[in-house]
């Protein structure tokens, strides 16, 4: 059965979308026999403009599997061999609207879940991206993981982001039966020679050991690569430029989080 793995912070631009586009490209380059699925939990779509796709584009998206019982199979694409995309785009905006009011007694958080546990058996890992919220489709995505990761960009305040989306998993577990663990805090888009950088660094170290979670020994620094290969090669940058340094960043946060998974 599929690990599920979600990447989730309540900030927008701290690196979601790119930590998961890059870390799947990472997962199928190097174990290419592995069944990889994206899944794009955020109404802007970016994980299909990371591979040149335009979210607007499609007849079918995640909304649909979700809200309207179509098949997820009807909706997943094919990127790669073995690497596949559950697309989604601005439809989930209506979530709220379109599903709250017609509940009939259904869980509004357990819709994700039933979407992922149809298909959870086609793959290896499940990735899924998130939006910049800890709202009702955020806490579906939490609800549907097994495996939780926390982007962290070291700035002012982000510390208290970390806090946040753990109070909420908390709560998660103890209101509605969420099983998904927090596995760790990535940092990214990291200068490592300033001191603010070391400094915001130094209290989420703090704050994780505390908290006893673990922080990610990989740094992500900040380099406009990311969004380079995006703009000028249609793909993230583990796929333009493999053997870069760049992308070795990629593979290393990879086999540390696949070590916490075997
Ligand atoms: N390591 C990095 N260094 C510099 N820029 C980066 C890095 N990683 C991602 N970016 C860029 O930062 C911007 C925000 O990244 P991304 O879209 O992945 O964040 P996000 O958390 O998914 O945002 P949102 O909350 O809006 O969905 C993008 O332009 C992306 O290319
Ligand atoms: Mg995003």
């Amino acid at each position: 059965m599929g690990e599920v793995l979600a990447f989730i912070v309540n900030k927008g631009g701290v690196g979601k979308t790119t930590i998961v586009v890059e870390l799947a490209s990472a997962l199928n380059l190097r174990y290419p026999e592995k069944k990889v699925l994206i899944i794009d939990g955020d109404a802007q779509g970016n994980c299909s403009v990371a591979f040149n796709h335009d979210p607007r584009d499609f007849k079918n998206t995640l909304y649909d599997c979700v809200v309207g019982d179509l098949p997820a199979n009807e909706a997943i694409i094919n990127l790669r061999p073995n690497l596949n995309l559950l697309p989604g785009n601005k439809d989930m905006n209506y979530f709220e609207l379109d599903v709250l009011p017609n509940l009939n007694g259904r869980n509004p958080f357990g819709f994700f879940e039933k979407v992922v546990n149809q298909i959870r058996d086609q793959y290896d890992y499940i990735l899924i991206d998130s939006p910049p919220d800890l709202k009702t489709v955020a806490i579906n995505i939490i609800k549907s993981a097994d495996r939780l990761y926390i982007p962290f960009k070291p700035e002012k305040y982000s510390v208290k982001g970390l806090l946040a989306v753990l109070e909420v998993v908390e709560e998660a577990q103890k209101k509605i039966g969420a099983h998904a663990k927090v596995e760790g805090v990535i940092a990214n888009m990291v200068r490592s020679q300033t001191n603010l950088h070391s400094n915001y660094l130094l209290n989420a170290s703090i704050f994780c050991h505390r908290k006893s979670i673990r922080l990610f020994e990989t740094r992500i620094p900040e380099t406009i690569r990311f969004a380079d290969a995006v703009a000028k090669f249609g793909m993230p940058h583990v796929l333009a430029d493999p053997k870069g340094p760049h992308s070795k960043i990629y593979f290393d946060l990879l086999e540390e989080i696949l070590d916490g998974t075997r």
